[in-house]
């Protein structure tokens, strides 16, 4: 980080005293740091928004008795190889599955992943994580 700038912020009572609720709910260190929280989700956001390159988590929830999901999950990452950065397998119980995809790519891609796996038949719960890859953070 190069320096930093202080300035002064103009807030409407309630909304200062929830701010400060806030802060102390979250255990954030003092009003700078939460700006500076608050600001880096917004501007993840932006990556996100605005087709830069991205990073994020995939988590999907499946039973893998029922008949060929778990093929065609596989096909469908094979398709976005180069997307994947990695992919873990967690057996929760004897039937449930729980997966974590790690993505690196732009937005439009991560999103197309997610809804093609999550339109597999079967699947229970399909979650995608935005986050960043933290080089502009
Ligand atoms: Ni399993």
């Amino acid at each position: 980080m190069a320096g930093v700038v202080r300035f002064g912020i103009s807030l409407d009572k309630e909304l200062f005293a929830r701010f400060s609720a806030m802060i102390t709910k979250r255990g954030w260190k003092n009003r700078s740091d939460a700006f500076g929280r608050l600001i880096r989700e917004e501007l993840v956001k932006e990556e996100w928004a605005s087709g830069q390159e991205c990073a994020g988590a995939i988590t999907l929830i499946y039973d893998h008795h029922k008949r060929e999901l778990v093929n065609r999950l596989m096909d469908i990452q094979h398709d976005f190889g180069a997307l994947i950065l990695s992919s873990q397998h967690i057996h929760l119980d004897h039937h449930n599955c729980l997966e974590v995809i790690a993505v690196k790519g732009t937005a439009g891609l991560a999103r197309r992943l997610t809804d093609a796996l999550r339109s597999v038949k079967g699947i229970k719960h399909a979650t995608l994580s935005m986050s960043t890859t933290g080089k502009d953070m």
